[in-house]
């Protein structure tokens, strides 16, 4: 195989106008302001109304992300939209193709809840590797808020929608320094967007099940359990892929789900605060957009420059959890 490297070269980001704090949940449920934040760390989320779309919000994170690079949409060979939210279950990437007028390139949707960005980012970075494309623009976006139940204040209160996206190009040197990605089918109980056919009758002794999906429902003790025990397992085996300690890394983005999670999973790592970055105060946990959310602001931020290494990790239903170190910029 040639020796093609991987570099990230550019970011985007979006968000839905529209912010609803802790103190509005508590005329919907009954919680408080008190309770969300010392159990979770968030203070508000946004949320798109009937009007937007995953799409739009995606092709907007995608313009900042393509403007960033220095690249034409033209250009892109591949987008992968991952999302567990698309706005129509055939997919939604093509309708993003179509909106960037990226019509070069082949688009395709990848679902892997929270873990989908990293997932996305490796599968993209195989099809750079191989020499098959050269220009990839990879999307995590989602919109959960269609698909909570706003009456479980158990997981109500958790999430929020938002994008954010990344360019992917090939390069001299490789910058995608290690990954690792995980999948266990066994606990996929823990955490689930499940469809629940509602039996119909089409004819007499035939009959289908009608689409119909439930709710998000979570074991959050579970889940939580999952994470603080498996995220620093993996992100210990990427950084041996990339032949790097703990204390290379400059910056910890884990996916924004908790930053009860966030904390236990820094200090079981040896990680200092100061480089575990956190914005899910501000926007809850915005499932596969959380990653390339908190990339773009901290790069916007001129917190991560160009050759930092940054360790990230996600992890959510399937249950999935992955890693992928990288060092931005060319
Ligand atoms: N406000 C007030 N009280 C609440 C609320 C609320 N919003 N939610 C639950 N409670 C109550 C419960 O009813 C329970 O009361 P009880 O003791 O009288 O029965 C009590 O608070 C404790 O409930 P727990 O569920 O045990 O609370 P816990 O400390 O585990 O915190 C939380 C819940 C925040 C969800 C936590 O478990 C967590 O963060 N887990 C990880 C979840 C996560 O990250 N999920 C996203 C994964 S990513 C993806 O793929 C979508």
């Amino acid at each position: 195989m040639q020796n093609i490297g991987i570099a990230i070269t550019g970011s985007g980001s979006a968000l839905p106008a529209t912010f609803l704090d802790n103190q509005a949940l508590t005329k919907l449920v009954d919680t408080s302001d008190e309770w969300i934040t010392t159990r979770t760390g968030i203070r508000q989320r946004r949320l798109v109304n009937q009007s937007e779309s995953l799409s739009g919000l995606a092709t907007l994170a995608s313009q900042k992300a393509i403007a960033s690079s220095g690249i034409s949409p033209q250009e892109l060979d591949l987008i992968i939209l991952a999302t567990s939210t698309p706005d129509d279950m055939f997919g939604s990437a093509c309708q993003i193709q179509a909106q960037l007028g990226a019509h070069k390139a082949v688009a395709f949707d990848l679902t892997a809840a929270c873990s989908g960005f990293v997932f996305g980012l490796v599968t993209a970075a195989q099809y750079i590797k191989t020499g098959v494309y050269k220009k990839v623009l990879m999307i995590g976006a989602d919109v959960l808020s269609r698909w909570v139940d706003w009456q479980d204040r158990g997981t109500c209160i958790l999430f929020g929608d938002g994008a954010g996206a990344v360019v992917l190009q090939a390069n001299e040197s490789d910058r995608l320094l290690g990954f690792e990605l995980k999948s266990d089918g066994t606990q996929n109980k823990y955490l689930n967007l499940a469809c629940t056919p509602e039996p119909t009758e089409l004819l007499p002794g035939v009959h289908v099940g009608k689409g119909n999906f439930q709710p998000i429902t979570m074991n959050g003790k579970e889940v939580y359990r999952f994470a603080v025990q498996k995220v620093p397992e993996v992100i210990d085996k990427a950084l041996f892929h990339a032949n790097l300690t703990v204390d290379q890394i400059d910056w910890l983005i884990l996916h924004q789900a908790n930053q009860r999670i966030l904390d236990a999973v820094a200090q079981r790592l040896n990680i200092p605060e100061h480089k575990v970055i956190s914005n899910l105060a501000e926007y809850g946990n915005t499932s596969a957009a959380s990653i390339p959310l908190a990339l773009d602001e901290a790069v916007r931020q001129g917190k991560i420059k160009p050759n930092d290494i940054v360790a990230a990790s996600g992890f959510g239903a399937g249950l999935t959890w992955g890693a992928a170190i990288f060092q931005w910029g060319r």
